[in-house]
């Protein structure tokens, strides 16, 4: 770890230590607060979700933030990018246990349809939470292991924002919020591609 001031900062696995410490203070609060896994259910589904978009949308946006407003934030978000991914991916497997435990315990259903496009976000995450090391990337090659971060981050922003998107109205202000930020991310990628493009 280097000196200087929080964004020069490589903290690498330091931030995945970070989330997990918060995800389990937030469950453990949750269930003492709620009094059981079953009455804590409801209440700790959406913001799983939500700090996993937020973890998401970081590392989704990370170079094209640095090569649209270079800066602080846009360094220290490449240097950490791959440790965000990591704290997302562990966030989101946590919101799947949790749709599992509410579908297991309780009489709430989902259609097959509903399940295999999110289970397909799943397995791209995993396949891409295993292969965010070095060694992966030596084995796989660059290009390969680009082809998969890229297509797999696509069809997880596809998911969250479809998901958002399908459910307007009646989410709201969450579902827009979560739309709004992710066609933004989209835009700003688009944006730093066609610079690099010039
Ligand atoms: C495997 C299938 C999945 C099922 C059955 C499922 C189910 C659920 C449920 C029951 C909630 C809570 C809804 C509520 O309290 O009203 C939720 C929230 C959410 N899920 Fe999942 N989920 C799945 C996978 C995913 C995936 C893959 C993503 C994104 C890539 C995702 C993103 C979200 C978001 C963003 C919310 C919060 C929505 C809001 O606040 O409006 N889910 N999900």
């Amino acid at each position: 770890m280097t000196t200087g001031n929080f964004w020069n900062l490589n903290q690498g696995p330091a931030i995945i230590r970070t989330v997990a410490v918060l995800l389990v203070a937030f469950l453990a609060m949750s269930y003492e607060i709620q009094g059981g896994m079953l009455a804590m259910l409801p209440h700790v589904m959406k913001p799983t979700a939500w700090l996993a978009f937020a973890l998401f949308i970081m590392a989704f946006t990370a170079s094209s933030i640095q090569i649209l407003f270079p800066g602080s934030y846009g360094r220290w978000a490449m240097k950490n990018r791959r440790y965000i991914g990591l704290s997302f991916a562990l966030v989101h497997f946590v919101h799947a246990g949790l749709v599992l435990s509410n579908l297991a315990l309780t009489d709430a259903t989902r259609t097959v349809g509903e399940l295999s496009g999110g289970g397909l976000a799943y397995v791209f995450l995993g396949l891409m939470a295993l292969t965010s090391n070095n060694a992966s990337v030596r084995k796989l090659g660059a290009k390969n292991w680009k082809r998969l971060h890229k297509i797999g981050s696509y069809y997880i922003w596809l998911i969250f924002v479809a998901r958002s998107l399908g459910e307007l109205p009646g989410n709201l202000p969450s579902g827009g919020v979560i739309a709004v930020i992710g066609l933004t991310a989209l835009m700003f990628r688009i944006s730093a591609w066609r610079k690099l493009r010039k």
